[in-house]
Order: C-alpha cells, then structure tokens, then sequence
C-alpha cells in the first residue's frame, strides 16, 4: 500500500472541514438543544450531529478505506493506515447561544500519528491548517508563537469539562494559578485555543479532560507554529491533560501544573 501524502490529505481535510463549517453556519441561527451527553450542561444539536454526518460523507467518499473516530459517534472501521480524528462544532456551548468562537475540527493521522489537521472557524474567516513539518498557517499565511514571556507575565487560555467533580478540580487549579499569571482566557473551544497559542494571541494553553477530536488538529498547528504540546510528566498529549506553550514558557507552566496535581479529577 502506498503511504498517503499529507498535503493530499490535508486537502481532503479542508474541503470537509469547509464543507461542514457552512452547513454549521447556515444552521446555527434558532438553533436549540437536541440531547444531554455526560451532564445537563454537556449539550448536543441537531447541528453536531448533521455537521459531523456531512464530513463523514465527504472523507468516506474520496477514501473509503479510511477510519473515522467522531466525537458524535461517527466511528468507521478502516483498511488502510488512515484514520481521521473529528470534531464537527468544537465550542458547542458558544455555538448555541450565537457566538462567533466555534470551529470544525479534522485531523488525519498516518499509522497513529497526526499528520495533517484543519481548525475552521466559519463565523469568524479563519482557516487554520498545517502539514507535519511544513510550518502552520492562518488563512494561507504563516503563523508563530508568542515569544516566550515569564510565567507572570502570561496570558494564559484554558477551558473546562463538563462534570461537575473535574470542574471542582479544575476550579482549585486555577485558584491557585491566577495569581501566577498575568490573566486568564476562556474561549470556550479547544481547537481554537491551539490556535490562539500558534498565532500569538494567548502565550499558553492547558486543560485537563480533553479528547482527541478536541487536540488533533489544534495541537499539530500549534507544534508547527513553534509550541511544545504534551502532556503531564512526559506523557504524549493523549491522556487527556495538554500542554500548548512555547519553550521556555512551557516549562515552569508544566511544573506548576505537576505540584498542583492538575491532571488528577478529583
Ligand atoms: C468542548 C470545548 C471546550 C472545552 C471542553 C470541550 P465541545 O468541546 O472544546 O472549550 O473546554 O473540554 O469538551 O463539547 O464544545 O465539542
Ligand atoms: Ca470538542
Ligand atoms: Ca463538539
Ligand atoms: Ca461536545
């Protein structure tokens, strides 16, 4: 089997990302809630799932073989050694009450590992892409990192899970952060805070409880625009804690993190 060439799949990613972004759009005015996931406040629309059905079509029709893990349940077995990582309205809750800060999410991994990721924020015209080592770029244009600032001086984006116990959790971590940093910001879609670290309008991005879907793409952007990205204590960014920050940055904000047991619930 040939192995697939990341800027053809990172095509394919953009045209179901874009695809999906203006069926989104076009269906978020009026939009109410269809269902409740892990908690009354863990919402789903009709919208996600619709969206989420759209950019399973478009990848499946051009690479049938591939496998598909969606955060609404959209999983497809696959033959080859492709498998792409979904989320069809990351910032549902913003999306919801008529926000602008939500984006379509497509990852594409090769044998594991993402290779190609799309973060499309339709509201707002900002298309972020990036091939693994190929640079990250915001509308055709390259992006980077903040320079590295002390941790004091750091702004610093982070969201929260939807149960109540990890937000208790989350809620102590930040009590004790704030007064470390230089403020907080809580945008309340994960793909885009990677952004936000890749371009330089936040230094810094954690959060525990995070699923592939909401990093896959974001985290390539961000590694590519210059971030370090992992989790706690070594871990890859898979075990639901992640790290986005330049190095230098990302050090005393992992540190912090460790002593505060930020990648424990409870
Ligand atoms: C959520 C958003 C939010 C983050 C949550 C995610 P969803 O995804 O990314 O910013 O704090 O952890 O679950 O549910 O809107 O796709
Ligand atoms: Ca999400
Ligand atoms: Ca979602
Ligand atoms: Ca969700």
């Amino acid at each position: 089997m040939t192995v697939p060439d990341p800027r053809e799949l990172l095509d394919l990613a953009l045209e179901a990302a874009r695809k999906g972004g203006a069926l989104a759009a076009r269906g978020q005015h009026g939009i109410s809630v269809l269902d409740v996931k892990s908690s009354p406040t863990d919402v789903v629309t009709e919208m996600d799932r619709a969206t989420e059905e759209m950019i399973r079509d478009v990848l499946l029709s051009a690479r049938p073989d591939d496998a598909i893990l969606g955060e609404e349940g959209g999983a497809a077995q696959g033959r080859s050694q492709v498998r792409w990582v979904v989320d069809p309205i990351d910032g549902t809750v913003n999306y919801l009450y008529g926000r602008a800060e939500w984006a379509v999410s497509v990852a594409a991994e090769v044998d594991g590992e993402v290779v190609a990721g799309v973060v499309e924020v339709p509201v707002l015209g900002r298309t972020y892409t990036a091939v693994r080592g190929e640079g990250a770029y915001r509308n055709g244009e390259p992006i980077s990192v903040a320079d590295p600032v002390d941790l004091s001086m750091a702004l610093v984006a982070t969201g929260f899970g939807y149960a109540a116990e990890r937000r208790r959790k989350q809620a102590q971590v930040l009590g004790a952060l704030l007064p470390k940093i230089r403020d907080i910001r809580r945008g309340g879609s994960a793909a885009i805070d990677l952004c936000t670290v890749a371009e330089g309008s936040v230094n810094a991005y954690y959060e525990q409880g995070v699923h592939p879907w909401d990093w896959g793409a974001g985290a390539l952007i961000a590694e590519e625009a210059g971030a370090r990205v992992a989790g706690l204590r070594g871990t890859p960014p898979n075990n639901a804690m992640l790290v986005a920050a330049p190095p230098g940055l990302f050090e005393p904000l992992h540190d912090l993190l460790v002593s505060l047991e930020a990648d424990r619930d409870a």
